[in-house]
């Protein structure tokens, strides 16, 4: 794991820094996490919940990124994040967005967070800036106080309060969520999980007690996909849970998504 990375990590058990050496990942006190053959290191300490990614929902979203059709989501993160280096994506799923935070600059350095073993593996051949832990979200994240310079969090679950902790005072949040729209055109058609009107300011009003929203932005479009594609627009998220329909045909498919970026108040 790149150096950048490894000291943005801290051990799950007892919080101490982590130095590599011999394949593992350990700390001072002696508790030692494997590194993975595929470049990952797994911090959860326990199995997989059953809402982490799996591989075919992973393989449904690099083709629909390769595609083209959230470009504009993932220029708004970029633009959202510039600059902000060391950056930390929780929920990274393939780390689609973390590349995209990262942009041009090669010093600056990744760390993808996801709760999926698959995830994590994917994310860790992503780009050579990043490195990849499993870790869940909903535990305090094995992440050391005030060093992160931005949080990227990607239709993925908030834990604000640990984002705030491991967020540098100078550093920044971006949250992408999507709007009642996303994915109409695909939704009643095959009976696809509903969004929550207004989920935007339900987050703003979540993230006042850590953050304050400094900018917004909606990237809000229709796309024409072919049958292939709106399947695995399907398939790619929550809905993979409950049922892929069989008979997803080629669709007019409209994108709704909401990036607000928040600093973090003064502690
Ligand atoms: C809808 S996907 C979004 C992935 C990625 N941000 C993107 O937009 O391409 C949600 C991701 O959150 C991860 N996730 C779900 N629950 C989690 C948890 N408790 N802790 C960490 N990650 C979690 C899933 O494994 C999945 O990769
Ligand atoms: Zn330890």
């Amino acid at each position: 794991m790149i150096d950048g990375v490894l000291d943005l990590l801290a051990c799950p058990r007892c919080g101490g820094g982590l130095a590599e050496r011999d394949g593992t990942l350990g700390c001072a006190a002696g508790h030692s996490y494997d590194l993975a053959r595929q470049g990952y290191v797994n911090l959860l300490g326990g199995p997989e919940p059953a809402n982490a990614d799996t591989p075919l929902m992973l393989q449904a979203r690099a083709r629909v990124h390769a595609a083209g059709l959230f470009t504009p989501v993932a220029e708004l993160v970029a633009a959202a994040a510039r600059g902000g280096s060391p950056v930390l994506d929780v929920g990274a799923g393939t780390a689609h967005y973390l590349v995209a935070a990262l942009g041009d600059d090669p010093d600056a350095v990744g760390l993808a967070l996801d709760v999926s073993k698959a995830a994590a593996r994917v994310a860790a051949r992503a780009d050579p800036r990043v490195g990849a832990v499993v870790a869940d979200v909903w535990r305090p994240l094995p992440v050391r106080s005030r060093c992160v310079g931005t949080v990227v969090c990607v239709f993925a679950p908030r834990n604000l309060g640990e984002f705030a902790r491991v967020l540098r005072p100078d550093g920044r949040l971006v949250v992408a969520t999507p709007g009642s729209a996303h994915l109409d055109g695909l939704r009643d058609r095959h009976g696809l999980l509903r969004v929550p009107e207004g989920k935007d300011a339900l987050v703003a009003a979540a993230a006042e007690e850590f953050f304050e929203l400094v900018d917004t932005h909606v990237a809000r479009y229709r796309v024409a996909v072919e049958a292939a594609l709106a399947r695995d627009l399907i398939a790619m998220g929550p809905n993979a849970f409950h049922r892929v329909p069989d008979d997803v045909g080629a669709a007019e498919v409209s994108i709704d998504v909401t990036v607000q970026t928040y600093r973090p108040l003064d502690r």
